[in-house]
């Protein structure tokens, strides 16, 4: 796998290995902001424990990023959205010192809400809501326990308010977004920093076929900006036009008029938000 970007803040960063070494966890770690999330933290001299369902593509990152920053790393093959997923990540962690858990596997379900399949989407529940509570549950429990530590969930631009088309997703990342929020509050007398990373477009298996164009940013970058603000914000929007896009939403729109723009522009943007109804 090539090593596309790691800036030089991304070095052996021995403040940030203090505060959230030695091992970090990473689940989502066989494709997209996973695979960024992984190469920055392990540039800075953690260890990780990486956790997604395609055991083969975590191996190959694992031995790449070890014998590259001389870290170690684990693979833990999980399917996250079943029932009782936890125990094999917190069996393959019970002797390792955990500083930072990385709540980053999810997936999405787009186009009109009553056509998508029920099953998919109580799967994007599990996925993208149960798990990272589940995991924030466990080893929130432990980071205050020692008094130091950190959480990244990510969460979405979609978060800030309602997308039509992009329903249920959207309602996945505002609850991520809401529970970052006040975890980052209620952790702080316990020296553990929580953040959610809310990403706009970008370039990862989930927006593959997509135009490239200024909306879609790099891994790169997106990594960059939480890793650089976990411990100063309670969320992070990576990118310029992001940045606004949530600004005009949140702060100049009000909610119905912020409704109604993101559901003509994804109505145009989606392939499932055309279909013809049957
Ligand atoms: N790309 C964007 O435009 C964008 C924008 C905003 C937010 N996000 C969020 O960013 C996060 C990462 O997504 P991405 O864009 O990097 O997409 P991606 O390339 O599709 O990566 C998704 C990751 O989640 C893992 N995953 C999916 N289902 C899983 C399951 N049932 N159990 C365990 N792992 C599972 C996948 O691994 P396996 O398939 O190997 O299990 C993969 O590593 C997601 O939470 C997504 O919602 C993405």
């Amino acid at each position: 796998m090539e090593n596309s970007y790691i800036s030089y803040k991304n070095y052996m960063d021995s403040k940030f290995l203090d505060k959230y070494g030695p091992w970090a966890i990473v689940t989502g770690a066989s494709s997209g902001i996973g695979v960024e999330y992984a190469r920055q933290l392990a540039a800075k001299g953690l260890h990780l424990v990486l956790v997604a369902r395609r055991k083969q593509l975590l191996d190959q990152l694992a031995t790449e990023l070890s014998e590259q920053y001389k870290i170690n790393c684990k693979t833990v093959e999980a399917d996250l959205s079943a029932d009782g997923f936890q125990q094999d990540i917190l069996d393959a962690t019970q002797d390792l010192e955990v500083g930072l858990l990385v709540n980053n596997a999810g997936m999405n379900c787009e186009g009109h809400f009553y056509r998508g399949s029920l099953e998919r989407n109580l799967q994007m529940i599990q996925l993208n809501v149960k798990a990272p509570f589940v995991l924030a549950y466990e080893y929130g429990k432990q980071f205050a326990g020692r008094g130091k530590g950190g959480i990244i969930f990510t969460s979405s631009i979609s978060a800030f308010n309602a997308h039509p088309y992009l329903s249920h997703y959207a309602a996945t990342k505002a609850y991520i977004l809401s529970l970052a929020e006040s975890m980052n509050y209620e952790f702080k007398d316990k020296n553990v920093d929580v953040i959610a990373l809310c990403p706009g477009m970008t370039k990862s298996e989930m927006t593959k076929g997509m135009k490239d164009g200024p909306m879609l940013m790099e891994a790169a970058p997106v990594v960059e900006t939480v890793l650089d603000n976990i411990g100063k914000e309670a969320y992070v929007v990576p990118g310029i036009l992001n940045k606004t896009q949530v600004f005009l939403n949140s702060r100049i729109l009000n909610r119905s008029g912020a409704t109604s723009l993101s559901g003509a522009i994804l109505k145009k943007m989606l392939p499932g938000a055309n279909k013809k109804k049957k």
